[in-house]
């Protein structure tokens, strides 16, 4: 069975006070936009998104998350139905049309799937029961707790307002019951726009059995201010927390562990408070992540510490290493086993080699240290020369000497010692010492003759 999914993002969403459309508006860093795409996607469906306002800046997003998505232009946003029917030329007899909205992005896969296989008598809705329902559609049942409308607020009498099952907007319907039944919607309502709601009406009334399924509250909530956007930003939080949980991870604070992607971890990890977790992370055995960091695509072996306060980005990290507090591991770095990378040390495109030592206020660009190296305080290759970059060459079992500048390109050989307070502008080989700096000069008395 294909299915097929119109994505509702026309919208202007002049509460959100933004000059982009509302469905760019991020949610765990990720447009509401694209997680309402993936979602679609996980149920190998492909998707038209119906673009209004902003519809150059919608398109150009969808360029840059490479998702294949078809568009349709709603010219006029005159309601619910008319933005439907302006991606129908997309779709074909026998598919099941699936109607989500860009403004309601944490609904799951799970959920999709329950609605779509309750369709089989060719129509299904998502619905929630709602505390406070004002401003939605109320979905009034039958008999057999069969669907038979959805009243909206703006429409409803004193009796319908008072149900307080609600349409989330999600429905499941065959694409010819849906061709069928939108040529009947006319705009003869208290808005004046065409209701996808009155499809209940119309099919319900040719004798088909409409099964509302009920979601979770939190799922089907969307977002048309940024206070509404921060309280979809705490709930996938939690969401997202409750997920690390319920995979064995220790959580100083589930409310304060930002899980902005996906997160696979061995036994015995623990997370501290303040910790962003980006893109693809891979931890293995026993990691302990300290308070404040913030760790975008990463993958850290077994037994390693990362200490408060450091930003990690594109990094490997081996095992049993520890790193910060106050490090930044930019894009290519490799930290292998046993390695240490302490204090205001920034590498780039640099591997640390097993056991090696960056201890404090280092920056590697663009090198390679070998294994046991110790690399002193305040070391810095110079790495580029205002148009090029160059590569750094430390051997195995060496020592770098504290506020050594390593002018690259350059290599130091294994077991080579450089002199604090050196400028290294020429190869030093294996097991030599380097030193390249002024000569201390002594004044005997100098202060005493000092006038
Ligand atoms: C809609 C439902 C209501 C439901 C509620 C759930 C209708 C008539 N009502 O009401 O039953 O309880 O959602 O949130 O459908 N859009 C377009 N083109 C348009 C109009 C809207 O693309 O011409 C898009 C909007 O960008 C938005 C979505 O459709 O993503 C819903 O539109 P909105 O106007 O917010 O509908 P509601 O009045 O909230
Ligand atoms: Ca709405």
């Amino acid at each position: 069975m294909n299915i097929q999914t119109i994505i509702l993002a026309a919208g202007a969403g002049t509460r959100m006070h933004s000059n982009k459309a509302k469905v760019l508006q991020k949610i765990g860093g990720m447009s509401m936009l694209q997680r309402v795409l993936d979602t679609a996607d996980s149920l190998g469906s492909s998707s038209t998104v119906v673009l209004g306002y902003d519809k150059d800046g919608v398109t150009e997003h969808l360029k840059n998350i490479k998702n294949n998505a078809l568009t349709a232009i709603q010219e006029k946003q005159i309601g619910t139905a008319d933005a439907v029917k302006s991606a129908m030329h997309n779709t074909k007899p026998g598919e099941k049309i699936l109607v989500l909205y860009g403004d309601v992005p944490l609904i799951s896969t799970e959920s999709l799937r329950l609605l779509i296989d309750n369709s089989q008598d060719g129509f299904s809705i998502l619905t929630t029961c709602l505390e406070d329902p004002f401003g939605y559609g109320r979905v009034v049942l039958d008999s057999n707790n069969k669907a038979k409308a959805i009243v909206e607020e703006k429409d409803a009498n004193e009796e319908e307002r008072q149900i307080k099952e609600i349409f989330t907007g999600i429905l499941c319907i065959d694409q010819e019951l849906l061709e069928t039944g939108l040529k009947e919607i006319n705009n003869e309502n208290n808005a004046k726009e065409f209701y996808l709601t009155d499809l209940v009406k119309i099919i319900s009334s040719k004798g088909i059995n409409i099964i509302p399924i009920r979601a979770k509250n939190e799922e089907v909530r969307g977002a048309n201010s940024k206070s509404e956007l921060e309280t979809l930003e705490s709930i996938l939080r939690q969401m997202k927390a409750e997920d690390l949980l319920n995979n064995g991870i220790t959580l100083a604070d589930k409310s304060r562990t930002d899980v902005r992607g996906t997160v696979e971890a061995g036994t015995d990890c623990s997370i501290d408070v303040n910790v962003i977790l980006e893109g693809e992370i891979k931890l293995g055995n026993g990691v302990s992540i300290g308070a404040n960091n913030y760790l975008k695509d990463v993958v850290i072996g077994d037994n390693t510490t990362i200490e408060p306060f450091s930003h990690l980005c594109n990094a490997k990290v081996g095992s049993n290493c520890s790193i910060g507090p106050y490090a930044r591991l930019r894009e290519g770095s490799v930290i292998e086993d046993e390695a240490k990378v302490g204090n205001f040390v920034e590498t780039k495109k640099t591997t640390l080699g097993k056991g090696a030592k960056a201890n404090h206020l280092t920056y590697l660009g663009d090198a390679e240290v070998g294994e046991s190296t110790n690399i002193g305080a305040g070391t810095i290759t110079c790495n580029y020369d205002g148009t090029n970059k160059h590569q750094t060459k430390i051997g195995e079992k060496s020592f770098i000497g504290t506020n050594s500048s390593l002018v690259a390109p350059i290599e130091v050989g294994k077991n080579a010692y450089v002199g604090a307070g050196s400028v290294i502008t020429k190869d030093v080989p294996d097991n030599a010492l380097a030193v390249g700096r002024g000569k201390q000069i002594i004044k005997e008395d100098w202060s005493k003759d000092k006038k």
